[in-house]
């Protein structure tokens, strides 16, 4: 850009007046600096896509995260956001309000662009542009791909960064990342129904964060969100204790779907709980 604006600048001044010493002198002195190569600068490379270590789906489901840095990274860096999003994709961010809801979504989708480039490396035996993944809502905030032969996927956030799971054999999936956080008592009996919490002692934070998220992860399943209330999904703090039982509206939707088995699978380290749903064993 410099050097046309340079080169620019000489042929105005050469084209008003006669050539004369002085811009003989001017030419000489910038006519090396004009012959330098132009420097563009260097495309950032798309991530490598990962999945989340302890969370392994094996013929069931195939996991992509985006660690909370590399959503930052991906904040500051226009070009490198060029490479992963559509031209649509690019829009809809610049239309999110908050630093965190632009955090948020950019984790999330750099999430599902590593679980589907994942996904179709087994299926298809090559790897995909991440940009020409597109990843949009439908109608109840759900997240679907504009590839027709895409599968089913689930996209949750949260302060460790972007988690999408997708879901092999025409599964369906839902999916939460949970940051382990105390939950009052009260609060826990928003979410729970009787018998989902120990009665001769507190649950731990670890406890209710791993019941929210497999709750969570039932209703994105479901496709219905939190539009559903998390007691009408029945799961117990044993986990061996499955399957999950449903009520109410999330139990009409179940029936609408063909009453499929629903398996849970998750990992818990200190700081987070992953959980996933998918139909099937
Ligand atoms: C789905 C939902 C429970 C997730 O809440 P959350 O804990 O804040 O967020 P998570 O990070 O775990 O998940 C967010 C992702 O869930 C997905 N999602 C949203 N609605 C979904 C639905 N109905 N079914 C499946 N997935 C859904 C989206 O991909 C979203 O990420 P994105 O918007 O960046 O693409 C919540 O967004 C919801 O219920 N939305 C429905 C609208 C509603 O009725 N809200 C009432 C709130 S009380």
């Amino acid at each position: 850009m410099v050097q046309y604006y340079r080169i620019a600048l000489l042929m105005s001044t050469l084209s008003r007046n006669a050539f004369n010493c002085h811009e003989i002198l001017l030419l000489s002195i910038i006519w090396p600096t004009l012959s330098v190569p132009i420097e563009h600068p260097a495309l950032p490379a798309v991530p490598e896509p990962a999945g989340l270590p302890g969370l392994e789906g094996g013929e069931a489901f195939i996991t992509g995260i985006c660690p909370r840095d590399q959503a930052a990274a991906l904040s500051a860096s226009q070009l490198l956001r060029q490479r992963i999003l559509s031209q649509v994709e690019a829009e809809h961010y610049r239309t999110l309000r908050t630093d965190k809801r632009r955090l948020d979504w950019l984790a999330g989708r750099a999430a599902a662009k590593a679980a589907l480039r994942l996904y179709f490396r087994k299926t298809l035996g090559h790897d995909l542009d991440p940009a020409t993944l597109e990843v949009a809502a439908n109608a109840q905030g759900g997240p679907v791909c504009s590839r027709p032969d895409a599968p089913a996927f689930s996209i949750s956030h949260c302060a460790a960064g972007g988690l999408c799971v997708a879901g092999f054999s025409g599964r369906l999936i839902g999916a939460d990342w949970e940051t382990v956080t105390p939950r009052t008592r009260g609060l826990a009996r928003l979410f729970t129904r009787e018998g989902e919490l120990p009665v001769d002692r507190e649950a731990s934070p670890l406890e209710l964060t791993r019941l929210w998220a497999v709750k969570e992860a039932v209703l994105k399943l479901l496709g219905l969100g939190l539009a559903c209330s998390p007691r009408d999904v029945e799961a117990v703090l044993a986990l061996g204790a499955q399957p999950i039982r449903f009520h109410g509206a999330a139990r009409a939707r179940w029936e609408s779907l063909g009453s499929p088995r629903v398996s849970i699978a998750m990992t818990d380290d200190t700081d987070s709980v992953a959980a996933v749903a998918y139909t099937g064993d």
